[in-house]
């Protein structure tokens, strides 16, 4: 199958020096990509800017801002059988980016955000390739991912429970739980996250060749 995964921030800029980003470190995508490239699969890794180096094997794509992201995934989900949006891809950007570099007063400042663009909502509705997201909760986990499964028109949304500081974001653990569209749920313990890589990549399969009308 051909996979397009992406992995790590988006950074929307405020002026030449400054950006709004996240603490995506991008290792549970670049692990996505390797377990992909494993089981024999080919890879498109969309990635923002961080420091792992890519898994041997996969077509890297490097963006920067949520509009390159989405770019980027538009062109390349034109061929591909799943997309998995890992990235954890800014929900807001500055309306305006200053030209020149904003220049620090003793007052009160506020910065005007508009929405970035959601690339999962972007997608079309009707498509041949399996759409995977990711959903980072900080509290009712079950709850608010299955509402993203069903208003990002996601095939599967694998949640990462935040409230737990030592796995997830940033370290080299995690534990998921995968919501289908059909109501099942999977859960992935806590182990590497190049463990649950490979877990994930098989659930992805195994439920994407239900789905696509495509033999593999
Ligand atoms: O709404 P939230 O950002 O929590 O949703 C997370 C999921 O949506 C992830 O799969 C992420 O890659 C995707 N996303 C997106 N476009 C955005 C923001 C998030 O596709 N602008």
């Amino acid at each position: 199958m051909k996979f397009v995964i992406t992995a790590g921030p988006t950074r929307e800029p405020i002026d030449p020096i400054r950006f709004l980003s996240n603490r995506s470190s991008g290792k549970m995508g670049y692990a996505i990509a390797a377990a992909a490239i494993e089981a024999n699969h080919e890879v498109v890794l969309i990635s923002g800017p961080v420091n792992p180096p890519p898994p041997a094997g996969a077509k890297l794509v490097r963006v920067i801002t949520s509009d390159e992201m989405h770019e980027a995934v538009q062109a390349a989900v034109r061929d591909c059988d799943v997309l998995v949006m890992c990235a954890a891809v800014s929900d807001y950007k500055p309306a305006r980016v200053a030209e020149q570099k904003i220049k620090k007063r003793n007052e009160k400042f506020s910065l005007e955000l508009i929405p970035a663009r959601d690339i999962l909502k972007s997608l079309p509705q009707s498509r041949n390739f399996f759409v995977v997201g990711f959903a980072a909760e900080t509290n009712d986990v079950e709850e608010h991912a299955r509402a993203k499964l069903a208003t990002k028109n996601c095939d599967m949304m694998v949640a990462n429970d935040l409230s737990d500081p030592n796995i997830g974001m940033e370290s080299d653990e995690n534990a998921v739980t995968i919501f289908s569209r059909g109501g099942e749920s999977a859960k992935i313990s806590r182990a590497s996250k190049k463990t649950v890589a490979r877990e994930l990549v098989k659930i992805i399969c195994a439920n994407a060749k239900k789905v696509l009308t495509k033999k593999f």
